[in-house]
């Protein structure tokens, strides 16, 4: 049986190494943890690159078509932009107009900073009410 002041005077591994062991745990666990706890909050990101395109086209429409359209699309220098003006007519005629412009006119061509299919939301959206900036 040892006594007390014998047993304090050796004491055992885990207690010597203990602070160690357990910062290298820490230190692995954080390796493993930090890039696996990053990855997910990416992955998760509310804001996807389709949402933020989506409000470039909002203020695209309202600010750069709006100069001239009206900035309610109203109508202005060009004519107005609303639902009931555009209900009528083809979406594929709205959508040539706003990829190739119109000769003669005022009306520049946008194939240049728009896709087919981002012409194509616009239109689908004028036609039923485009959304406000945020
Ligand atoms: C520099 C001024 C100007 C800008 C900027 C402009 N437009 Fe126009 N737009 C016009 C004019 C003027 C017309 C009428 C052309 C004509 O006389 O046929 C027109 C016509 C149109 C038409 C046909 C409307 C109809 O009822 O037939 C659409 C759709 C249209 N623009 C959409 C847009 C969109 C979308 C944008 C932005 C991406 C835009 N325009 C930017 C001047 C402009």
């Amino acid at each position: 049986m040892l006594k007390v002041s014998e047993r304090s005077a050796r004491p055992c591994t885990a207690k010597r190494y203990g602070k160690h062991v357990i910062a290298g745990l820490v230190a692995v666990t954080l390796h493993l943890w930090v890039p696996a706890w990053a990855t997910e909050h990416i992955v998760k990101l509310p804001v996807s690159p389709d949402t933020i395109r989506r409000a470039e086209l909002v203020t695209l429409v309202r600010q750069d078509c709006g100069s001239c359209h009206g900035l309610t699309l109203k109508g202005g220098l060009g004519p107005a932009l609303l639902p009931e003006s555009l209900k009528d007519k083809p979406a594929a005629y709205l959508k040539s107009i706003i990829l190739y412009g119109r000769p003669d006119t005022a009306m520049p061509p946008w194939q240049r900073f728009l896709s087919e299919a981002e012409a194509e939301w616009i239109v689908f959206n004028l036609q039923k009410g485009f959304p406000n900036e945020r």
